[in-house]
C-alpha cells in the first residue's frame, strides 16, 4: 500500500505530476466532483489545526467522498489511554484513507505500520509535515514558474518548525538551490536534516541577520516560533519575537521577492505586511487544498500496489528505545523501536520513526 509519511516517499516527478494535477483541479474543480465518490477519509488530529484539517476535509468533499474523525483527542477513547497503533487498527477498518496529525516525532510511520488503508502524514511533531510541503511547492511553482535555480530564507524556528524540515528535504532535490538559514542560535536546524542538505551538495548558509540577508532572497519563508514544543519557556520568552516582518523591511527586499509562511503567525509578519503583492502566505494556503485533493486521488488511484513502508535493512531492537525523547517509541512502548544502519562507513544509524542519528 501507498502511504504518506515523508517527501521523500515521492519522487520530483510524481511532485511535479501533482502539481500539475492541483492546477487542473483549480481551474477546472467541476471535472472532479465525484472522482473519490463513496470513499470515506478519517482525519485524526491529536494536535489542533485549522487549515491542515480542513483543507484535507474541503479536499475530500470537493472529490465527491465523505470524512469522518476527531479534532480533539479528549472525544475520543485516546484520553482513556487507547494506544495510537490500537486507535488505527480500528480507524482503518471504518476509513479508506487516514490523515493523522501528533504530537510525537515518528508517529505517522508507528501508524502505518498498523493500518490497512493509506495514511497520510498531517505532522509529527517536530519532525516533518509533507502535505505541507506540497502546498508550498504548488505555491512556488505557481509564483516563481519554475523549482530550479532559486535564493530561498528559511526564517524564524528551524529547530522544531516540520515545515521547514520537510520543505528542505523536497527542494534539496531540484537543482540550483540556495539556502540561507537565519535563526537564533537556540533555534538552528537540527544536525540530521543539515547533514541531509550537505550530502545533497547545495549551497547552504547560516546567519542571524534578517536585514542583511533579506535582498538576496527569491523567498521568505517565515515562521511561528513554535511554544508548544519547548520544554524551556524562559527559553521561549527569550527567543518568541526574534524576527518580525515590517513594512520597512520589506523595503529592503526585491521587487519580486515572494513571502510565504505556513500559518498560523503569531507576530512573525505584521499585518501591515498582508497587503504588499509580494505577501503570498493566503495564497499559499489555498493552494493546500488543491493539493491536498491531487494526493488523495493519486493515493486512492494506488491503494493496490505494493509500497514498501520499512526501509530495506531495517533492524529491530529488542530492548531499547530511540534516544531521541520526542520520538513515538518512547510514548508508546508496544511500538516496536527500528534503526536504519548507515548506508556507508562513518554514516550514522538512524531511527526509522523520526530520523534521529543514533549511536549504536
Ligand atoms: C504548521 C504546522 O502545524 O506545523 N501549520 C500548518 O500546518 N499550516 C506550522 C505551525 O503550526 O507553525
Amino acid at each position: 500500500m501507498r502511504h504518506l509519511i515523508e517527501i521523500q516517499d515521492l519522487s520530483v516527478k510524481e511532485i511535479d505530476e501533482m502539481i500539475a494535477l492541483a492546477n487542473d483541479m483549480m481551474a477546472h474543480p467541476d471535472q472532479y466532483w465525484d472522482a473519490c465518490a463513496h470513499q470515506k477519509l478519517a482525519t485524526l488530529f491529536y494536535e489542533p489545526s485549522t487549515r491542515t484539517r480542513l483543507s484535507f476535509e474541503s479536499a475530500m468533499l470537493s472529490l465527491g467522498g465523505q470524512v469522518l474523525g476527531f479534532s480533539d483527542v479528549g472525544s475520543s477513547s485516546v484520553s482513556k489511554g487507547e494506544s495510537l497503533q490500537d486507535t488505527v487498527r480500528i480507524v482503518s477498518g471504518y476509513a479508506d484513507m487516514i490523515a493523522i496529525r501528533h504530537p510525537r516525532d515518528g508517529a505517522a510511520l508507528a501508524a502505518a505500520l498498523k493500518s490497512r488503508v493509506p495514511v497520510i502524514n498531517a505532522g509529527d511533531g517536530g519532525h516533518d509535515h509533507p502535505t505541507q510541503t506540497l502546498t508550498d511547492l504548488t505555491l512556488i511553482a505557481r509564483e516563481k514558474g519554475k523549482m530550479s535555480g532559486l535564493t530561498i530564507g528559511m526564517c524564524g524556528d528551524l529547530r522544531y518548525g516540520r515545515t521547514v524540515h520537510s520543505l528542505l528535504e523536497a527542494m534539496c532535490r531540484y537543482p540550483g538551490m540556495r539556502f540561507i538559514l537565519i535563526a537564533p542560535d537556540a533555534l538552528r536546524l537540527p544536525g540530521y536534516v543539515r547533514e541531509m542538505l550537505e550530502m545533497c551538495g547545495q549551497s547552504v548558509q547560516e546567519t542571524e541577520d534578517l536585514d542583511a540577508a533579506l535582498p538576496e532572497l527569491d523567498i521568505l519563508y517565515m515562521t511561528r516560533i513554535q511554544r508548544e514544543r519547548f520544554t524551556d519557556m524562559a527559553m521561549y520568552e527569550q527567543v518568541k519575537d526574534c524576527y518580525i516582518l515590517t513594512p520597512e523591511r520589506m523595503q529592503r527586499a526585491r521587487r519580486d521577492m515572494t513571502v510565504m509562511h505556513p500559518l498560523p503567525r503569531v507576530n512573525e509578519i505584521s499585518p501591515l505586511v498582508d497587503d504588499d503583492p509580494r505577501a503570498a502566505y493566503f495564497r499559499q494556503a489555498e493552494c493546500g487544498r488543491y493539493i491536498r485533493m491531487a494526493l488523495i486521488l493519486k493515493l486512492m488511484q494506488e491503494r493496490d500496489k505494493a509500497h514498501g513502508l520499512v526501509p530495506a535493512g531495517t533492524v529491530w531492537a529488542e530492548h531499547s528505545l530511540c534516544p531521541n525523547a520526542r520520538c513515538i517509541t518512547q510514548a508508546e512502548h508496544s511500538v516496536r523501536w527500528g534503526y536504519r544502519p548507515g548506508a556507508h562507513q562513518g554514516d550514522r544509524a538512524r531511527c526509522i520513526y523520526c530520523g534521529r542519528g543514533v549511536s549504536i
